[in-house]
């Protein structure tokens, strides 16, 4: 009787044991599913949001700002993922990974989207913005809207335009300031009909080369000058190669940040609506941090020893002008002057 109590009260503790230790395991898993990391994880919405330039510059601290606001607003719903630095698709190859669906937000350069809608070259042509209000009122007016709008039918939800900022012009053994500094000179554009004639009327070469490429070309001196922002020239060390800058102001560097519609409009509208909010916020935020990004950095340039600086003057700046002037032509015979008045028309 004594043993058989013995065996009891050993199957009872058994017994308990193993109870006890099937709450914990459900205890466990539970909290593996709905962990503060990983709550409501199964229904969370991630973006994919790729660009190709330095985190530290307008477009990358953009981005970032837009995915912390999402999170904020979306407590946590969605996640957007920023992959800068070209890390997963380079300039070249972005458009078609975001019409793939293989990433869910990009922001391309207005050149590199001419190719895909001609029309868009009017944000190309030099000395279109006197200012950066200038700029403002384009990307918030109809025009903005009207080009944003085109995206659609081509699989692309237009969400806003970015700046970076007005572009300069930048010489390798010497400065560029009259016209014909430029003759028979190699240039790095980017792809842009526009930009391959400017430097074409100025007597260069030009050559389209994505921005992954361009730091490993100046290297290898395969370029006699450039355009691009100071904040670019400065966060990718351009200038190291390329001393010779000439504030010149004559184009503007700005995105195009776009979502692959199909996703878009697969989203809940409240969650759609919390992303425009987030993209208002982090548009108007980049609009003011680019311009003291740029304005900082240009201070920084000129305490480099090896940076020769030099400010274009307004009879060299007409002399661009009137070399400038069959791009003009050329965009109105093809597309006609409304968007130009349009563009010129709030100036006077
Ligand atoms: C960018 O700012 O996205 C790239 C500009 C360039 O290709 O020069």
């Amino acid at each position: 009787m004594g043993k058989l109590w013995k065996l009891w009260v050993l199957l009872l503790m058994i017994g308990i044991g193993l109870v006890a230790w099937n709450v914990s395991r459900q205890a466990d898993q539970e909290r593996i599913v709905y962990d503060d990391e990983q709550k409501g994880l199964q229904k969370q919405i991630i973006i994919y949001f790729s660009h190709v330039v330095a985190e530290n510059t307008p477009k990358g601290l953009a981005a970032q700002k837009f995915a912390e606001l999402v999170e904020q607003k979306t407590n946590g719903r969605v996640k957007v993922e920023v992959f800068a630095n070209g890390s997963l698709y380079s300039d070249g190859e972005e458009l078609d990974a975001l019409l793939r669906g293989d990433v869910q937000m990009i922001a391309p350069s207005f050149s590199k989207v001419t190719e895909l809608i001609p029309e868009w070259q009017v944000l190309d042509l030099p000395f279109l913005f006197r200012d950066d209000d200038d700029v403002r009122r384009v990307f918030t007016g109809k025009v903005g809207a009207e080009l944003l709008g085109m995206l659609e039918e081509k699989g692309i939800k237009g969400l806003a335009f970015w700046s970076n900022g007005f572009k300069q012009m930048m010489g390798t053994t010497r400065p560029l300031i009259e016209p014909d500094d430029f003759r028979g000179l190699r240039f790095r554009i980017m792809p842009s009909e526009v930009i391959d004639k400017q430097f074409r009327l100025l007597g260069g070469e030009p050559v389209a080369v994505s921005f992954d490429h361009v730091y490993r070309a100046l290297e290898q001196h395969e370029f006699d000058g450039q355009e691009n922002t100071i904040s670019n020239i400065y966060s990718k060390g351009f200038y190291k190669f390329q001393p010779y800058i000439t504030i010149s102001n004559h184009g503007y560097l700005g995105y195009a940040v776009m979502m692959n519609r199909s996703f878009w409009d697969s989203l809940p509208k409240e969650i759609q609506q919390k992303i425009a909010e987030a993209m208002t916020e982090a548009t108007q935020w980049n609009l003011r941090q680019s311009k003291a990004q740029n304005e900082r950095e240009l201070q920084q340039l000129k305490q480099q020893k090896s940076v020769q600086l030099y400010l274009l003057s307004e009879e060299e700046r007409k002399r661009w002008e009137q070399k400038f002037a069959p791009l003009y032509k050329e965009f109105t015979r093809q597309f006609g002057s409304r968007m130009l008045n349009e563009i010129k028309g709030f100036r006077e």
